[in-house]
C-alpha cells in the first residue's frame, strides 16, 4: 500500500511539473551517427510551431547539412557546404510520422514519412539501417537534435501530440 501510494505521487508530480495533468506522450528515438561534431538541438525552435518544411543537403556520401522550418520560422542550418540543398514543403495538416535512414560515423541517408503518405529521401544507402518512429499513437515529429561539423554527425528524433499554440503556413 505504501508503494502503490508512493508511485502515485511521483506519477501526479511528473505530470503536474510537466504544466497540465495528461498521458505521457514525448518519447525520442537515437541518437544515430558518430561522436564528432557540436551538439544541436531545436528544442527551443518548437515553440514557433509544428514542423512545416526540411531543407537537407547532400553530397554523394553523406547529408552534410539540414534546416527545419517550425511554423513561419527556420531554424539555423547546421552542416556543412557540400553538396546541394533541397527543400521539401509540408502541407497543411501533414507531420512527419516515421523517419529511417543509415549511418556510419555520419549520416548517409534520411527517409521521411508523412501521415498523409508522402515519403521524401535524401542521401545514399551506405551503413547501418535506422527506423524512428513516435512510442505513443497519434504523436509526429517535434523537433530534431543531434551532432554537426562539416556534415550532419547524428541525429535523434523527438515525438509528441502536436502543439495547440503554433502557428502553421
Ligand atoms: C561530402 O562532404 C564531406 C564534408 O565536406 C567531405 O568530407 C566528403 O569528401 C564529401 N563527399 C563527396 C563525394 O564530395
Amino acid at each position: 500500500m505504501f508503494h502503490l501510494t508512493l508511485l502515485v505521487l511521483l506519477c501526479c508530480a511528473t505530470s503536474i511539473s510537466a504544466g497540465t495533468i495528461k498521458k505521457p506522450s514525448a518519447s525520442h528515438s537515437g541518437e544515430y551517427g558518430g561522436n564528432g561534431g557540436l551538439r544541436f538541438s531545436h528544442s527551443v525552435d518548437q515553440l514557433d510551431g509544428p514542423i512545416t518544411a526540411l531543407g537537407i543537403r547532400t553530397n554523394a556520401s553523406y547529408i552534410t547539412g539540414l534546416l527545419v522550418r517550425y511554423g513561419r520560422k527556420w531554424s539555423d542550418y547546421v552542416g556543412g557546404p557540400s553538396g546541394e540543398l533541397q527543400t521539401i514543403m509540408l502541407n497543411p495538416g501533414e507531420s512527419i510520422t516515421q523517419v529511417s535512414g543509415k549511418f556510419d560515423s555520419y549520416i548517409c541517408k534520411l527517409k521521411f514519412q508523412t501521415n498523409l503518405g508522402r515519403r521524401f529521401s535524401f542521401g545514399v544507402d551506405v551503413g547501418t539501417s535506422f527506423t524512428a518512429i513516435p512510442l505513443f499513437p497519434g504523436a509526429i515529429l517535434t523537433y530534431i537534435s543531434g551532432r554537426s561539423g562539416a556534415v550532419i554527425d547524428a541525429i535523434g528524433f523527438h515525438w509528441n501530440v502536436e502543439f495547440g499554440g503554433g502557428a502553421r503556413h
